[in-house]
């Protein structure tokens, strides 16, 4: 170590300390989420077209599988990345949260839907649903963060998507809610606009799918908080919440 550390020199060794923490401590909740919350009942009712996995072993199942992806290079994000984000929570949940792709705040945790929007969900999980982030299952199209957060390319999701399809066929889940256009249109293969889609159910492979607006979006919309709420009060229902 030389004895004396130019001011530059110290900034930078206080920013990797910091993102090393950060990041430790995104992986620390990560591992945790895989275990901790409501243990639903075993045999969920999961769609049709799904394989269905039983109870305990999805989490076993959502560990190696997160095991086997985690260095993944297939697309260039890789290259940008800081951290890959795979997704969080409960493998045996009933619900499913699919956002578009993780943001800096995500990036720098490799947690989803941690930053302002991701308060935003939290708040529509608690607040709204009375679970916690643990009961349910959050997670995005894309692992990895598209530079200064541009919209994922479609050769990024082509790429990404067949692991989001394998977390949902581990998971099984009575519902998945789709967060915003790309999730939407990703998944239900269609360019038909979120405001069309949302309000009702679609099918996804077997699974019940609600289309609804972006957290992001209600940030800078507010007044479309009414709508969404709308459609969480019909998840709600449709997994016997309420
Ligand atoms: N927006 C997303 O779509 N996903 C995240 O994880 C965070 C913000």
């Amino acid at each position: 170590m030389p004895e004396s550390l130019s001011p530059k020199e110290v900034h930078q060794i206080k920013e990797e300390l910091l993102s090393a923490v950060k990041a430790l401590k995104g992986q620390v909740v990560n591992h945790e989420s895989f275990s901790v919350g409501i243990k639903w009942e075993k045999t969920q009712p999961a769609g049709d077209k799904m394989k269905v996995v039983s109870g305990n072993k999805k989490e076993e199942q959502m560990k190696k599988f997160h095991l086997q992806m985690k260095d993944c290079k297939k697309c260039s994000l890789a290259k940008t990345r800081k951290n890959l984000v795979f997704g969080q929570g409960n493998p045996e949940a009933k619900i499913v949260f699919v956002g578009e792709a993780p943001g800096a705040d995500e990036d720098e945790q490799g947690l989803p839907f941690v930053g302002r929007a991701g308060q935003l969900l939290t708040d529509i999980i608690v607040k709204g649903m009375k679970l916690s982030r643990q009961d349910v299952y959050i997670c995005n199209i894309l692992k990895c963060r598209p530079p200064g957060n541009r919209n994922p390319l479609p050769e990024e999701i082509c790429e990404c998507e067949p692991f989001l399809k394998k977390q949902l066929q581990i998971i099984a889940p009575r519902v998945i809610c789709a967060l915003g256009k790309f999730a939407a249109q990703t998944l239900l293969k269609t360019q038909t606009p979120i405001t069309a889609l949302r309000g009702r159910f679609h099918d996804y492979e077997g699974i019940k799918l609600m289309p609804t607006y972006h957290p992001a979006y209600l940030l800078r919309n507010p007044s479309a908080k009414k709508p969404v709420w709308d459609d969480v009060q019909k998840i709600i229902k449709e997994i016997g919440l309420d």
